[in-house]
């Protein structure tokens, strides 16, 4: 039984720090990606405080299709350039958006979903998904987050 737990009160930088450690635990031993997967995305959904989704998006054939993920059934296809995630596959770079009803094409997969970070991971310089958070608070995510899930999809390049 793994039995991860954020500290209460802890920083941010702190809680990353935790969290990365736990996903290094259960996915250090496993090759198979949708455990591992599917453990690293109920881990974010237990380390993160305030998001409404934590999860996955893989890429298949060219675009991205839903991968294990903790919160409410969601969009299943995304096509590279169209929405946070097919931005953040296209251009390999985060795509960290305070206000999503500002960002032109957001899919709504969840209506109440305010806020979004999206992190690509790449292997040999590939985007081969990406990790992706959700928030019902305007402006959830900051730089902190986004370098934890950074370090976080580095981790994850050879174990997904
Ligand atoms: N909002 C995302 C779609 C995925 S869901 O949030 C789970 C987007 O615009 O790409």
């Amino acid at each position: 039984m793994f039995d991860f737990a954020p500290a209460p009160g802890a920083s941010k930088p702190d809680l990353y720090r935790d969290l990365l450690a736990a996903a290094d635990a259960v996915t250090a031993d496993e090759p198979d990606a949708v455990a591992n997967m599917a453990n690293v995305a109920a881990l974010l959904g237990e380390f993160l405080p305030d998001c409404n989704w934590t999860g996955f998006y893989r890429m298949v054939e060219g675009e991205l299709v839903l991968g294990p993920f903790v919160g409410r059934p969601a969009c299943i296809r995304i096509p590279l350039g169209v929405g946070v995630c097919g931005a953040a596959a296209k251009s390999g770079e985060t795509q960290l958006v305070e206000d999503v009803h500002a960002f032109p094409g957001h899919i709504a997969c969840d209506a109440a979903s305010r806020s979004e970070l999206v992190v690509p991971i790449k292997r040999d310089g590939e985007v081969i998904g990406v990790i992706d958070l959700d928030s019902p608070d305007l402006a959830r995510f900051d730089a902190e987050d986004r370098d934890g899930i950074e370090a976080l999809a580095r981790l994850l390049s050879d174990r997904v």
